[in-house]
């Protein structure tokens, strides 16, 4: 089985480059446009392609609300253009999604079951990029994910360690509650995925680091692994003026990838520990 992750230069393609095997292809966005039907089919074709591993994404959440055609463009068709590619080869897809399909009013980590009601046009882009593979014909995985960290790429945890590194004081929110998650941890999932059983019709999935948190938790346990004596003030998400809203309460609940494929999940805080080690 031939197997390709499109997206490759991004914070979870390079992840996926230290974890798989050296025979999976790693597709760059100049190598293959997921946006660019007749590319899409050539390349999975000639190249014999059997399993894409989607974590080609337009990921600027605020940005989003005014590019909405490209945000489409990548989130939506993109995910159609693969599914009728793969669909020719018989091939399956595993596609990568978001907690941001949620309207964050749950009290507690959602389940793959719940209804999906997102708030921003990054969100609703993503659901509809599920829904596409949800109604093609190949087998597929969505895995859902949420807050990614890494020593890849940009997220949270690097731009928190340079901010700590510069300031004495810094501001971060405190009522958007979410389950930080290792994108080295989600790969070895998507190992395992691909390694083991593939679901037989296609599934939705949840991944994420055991527990959840707010942003500002998130900082302090940060700041507090690294020894710093940054003050990190609580603000709320009024007072951050965002272009996109985001859902107040992200957590997952990833018991059932938990059960179907017997994978011990670590907590965001133990992880988080590896991956500061590795960027330290
Ligand atoms: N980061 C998070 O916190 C988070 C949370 C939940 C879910 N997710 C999901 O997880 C997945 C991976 O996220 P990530 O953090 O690795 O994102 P990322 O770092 O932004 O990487 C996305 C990659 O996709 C590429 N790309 C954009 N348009 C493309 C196109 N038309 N064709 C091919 N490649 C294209 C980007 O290339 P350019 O940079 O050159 O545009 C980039 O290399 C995404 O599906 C995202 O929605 C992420």
């Amino acid at each position: 089985m031939k197997v390709a992750v499109t997206g490759a230069n991004g914070q979870l393609g390079c992840c996926l480059r230290n974890i798989l095997n050296d025979e999976v292809v790693f597709l760059s966005k100049e190598e293959m446009d997921i946006t660019n039907e007749y590319e899409t089919l050539d390349v999975i074709r000639d190249m014999e392609i059997d399993l894409v591993i989607n974590t080609a994404a337009y990921t600027h959440v605020d940005r989003a609300e005014t590019e909405k055609d490209l945000c489409w463009s990548v989130n939506e068709k993109g995910v159609r253009n693969l599914s009728q590619a793969l669909e020719r080869r018989n091939g399956k897809l595993i596609h990568i999604s978001t907690d941001y399909v949620f309207d964050g009013l749950k009290k507690e980590p959602y389940v793959e079951e719940n209804e999906t009601n997102p708030l921003s046009e990054y969100g609703l882009s993503k659901r509809g990029g599920e829904r596409v593979l949800l109604h093609s014909n190949i087998n597929g995985v969505i895995l859902r994910t949420s807050w990614l960290f890494s020593p890849f790429g940009k997220n949270f945890v690097k731009t928190m360690v340079q901010l700590m590194s510069q300031n004495d004081e810094i501001r971060v929110v405190q009522d958007q509650i979410g389950s930080p998650t290792s994108a080295l941890d989600l790969s070895k999932s998507i190992e395992t995925l691909i390694s083991t059983k593939f679901p037989e019709k296609t599934e939705i999935y949840h991944f994420a680091n055991s527990g959840y948190c707010s942003w500002w938790d998130f900082a302090t346990e940060i700041k507090n692994n690294l020894k710093l004596s940054t003050v990190i003030v609580p603000i709320t998400t009024d007072e951050l003026h965002q272009t996109a809203k985001r859902p107040a309460f992200g957590a997952l609940s990833s018991k059932k990838f938990e059960n179907d494929y017997s994978f011990k999940i670590q907590s965001w805080q133990s992880s988080l520990k590896n991956v500061l080690k590795e960027i330290k």
